[in-house]
């Protein structure tokens, strides 16, 4: 296949991060602060992405704002010519430093929501206190002007929410909201009891979305990620193995995809030995499932090859322990009918105690966790 150029490029600029998420789809094994590559090593990442041709740079974590030298990072990437958004938690960013951001020349922030109410969000996230900090960083990015999407991670326990998060941001004046069904990775999968949501739960969703989107066109962009393990196809993930997007972890290893790191058998170069134009196009991670040459059936010969790639490979090492497989959500994978009684018997289970995810030197407080 030919290979082109990557659009985007997702720099988690750290792990470490202030709230506790139980849908964290960070891996299991934090990077820790000493080991993050340096300011000089991102900059020179971010002038060997714009000349691969990558045009947005989407700067997350964990909280990026964690990072003391975000300022300096976006100023850099502004240099380097490319369209900067900024992914937050909001905990973090004072009125000062999203000033300065500004300056720098930071183009858009994407503003996350654990819930629509303090009791909600600080509950999801563990941390007291996040949700009003949240809405006061919200005030400061509508008055600078900042172009806002807000992303919103819904599961059972919040997905009676969606309407009025679909409100808040038309009132922050977002011009886009993220709708995300949680996904299961990393820390998530520990959650799968408690956050799988529930068949209706999932209908009702796409309805949800599907008024909205009718009702709000011209004024809110809606983004939806739908429950994919209660579709019959999968989602083409990431575009499409190693053609439109790359990770950089907080380590310098470039990664096809968020969760690459859960499939064992993958090679990943480092930023600090190779050349990005070398990794993106020669690199042994992401030739491993380009295109459509190591699919095994029934993926092989379905006329859906080209358009959701079998799906998500990170899914299938998760649920199958086989990357290789057609992702299990499929309706025409032999794994397809057991992955469903799954999940109706992860929806159905009774609500267990969150399980959150605990970055190094983080506890959570006793009246939230
Ligand atoms: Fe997609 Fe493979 Fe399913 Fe066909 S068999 S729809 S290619 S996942
Ligand atoms: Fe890795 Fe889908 S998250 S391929």
């Amino acid at each position: 296949m030919t290979v082109r150029p990557p659009i985007a490029m997702l720099a988690e600029l750290t792990h470490r991060c202030p709230l506790s998420c139980p849908y964290c789809s960070n891996p299991l094994e934090l990077a820790r602060q000493e080991q993050e590559i340096d300011t000089e090593t991102w900059k020179s990442v971010f002038r060997q992405a714009a000349d691969l041709g990558v045009l947005q740079l989407h700067l997350s974590g964990g909280e990026p704002a964690s990072r003391r030298d975000l300022v300096e990072l976006v100023q850099a990437a502004r240099d380097a010519g490319l369209y900067t958004n900024l992914i937050t938690s909001g905990i973090g960013l004072t009125e000062r430093r999203l000033k300065e951001l500004d300056e720098a020349g930071l183009d858009h922030v994407q503003l996350s929501l654990q819930g629509t109410d303090a009791e909600m969000a600080d509950r999801i996230g563990g941390y007291r206190g996040g949700f009003d900090r949240k809405m006061q960083v919200a005030g400061w990015i509508g008055a600078i002007g900042f172009p806002l999407t807000l992303n919103a991670v819904l599961h059972r326990k919040n997905l009676h929410q969606l309407p009025r998060a679909i409100e808040m941001a038309v009132e922050m004046g977002a011009r886009r909201i993220e709708v995300a069904t949680v996904q299961f990775h990393g820390w998530a999968l520990k959650n799968r009891d408690t956050l799988m949501p529930t068949r209706e739960q999932a209908r009702e969703a796409d309805a949800i979305v599907k008024a909205a989107r009718a009702r709000l066109k011209g004024t809110l962009v809606i983004d939806y990620v739908p429950a994919d393990y209660h579709s019959d196809y999968p989602k083409r993930c990431m575009g499409g193995w190693g053609t439109t997007g790359l990770n950089v972890n907080p380590e310098g290893r470039v990664l096809p995809c968020h969760a690459a790191e859960s499939i064992p058998h993958l090679v990943f170069d480092n930023v600090k030995d190779v050349d990005l134009h070398k990794i993106w196009y020669e690199g042994a991670a992401f030739q491993a499932y380009r295109g459509t040459d190591w699919m095994q059936e029934p993926c092989k010969s379905c006329d859906r090859k080209t358009v959701d790639f079998g799906g998500c490979r990170c899914q299938a090492m998760a649920i199958l322990g086989d990357p290789d497989a057609t992702d299990p959500v499929c309706i025409k994978s032999p794994h397809h009918g057991a992955l469903q009684a799954q999940t109706e018997a992860h929806a159905s289970a009774p609500d267990g105690d969150l399980v959150y995810r605990k970055a190094p030197g983080r506890s959570i407080p006793e009246s939230v966790g």
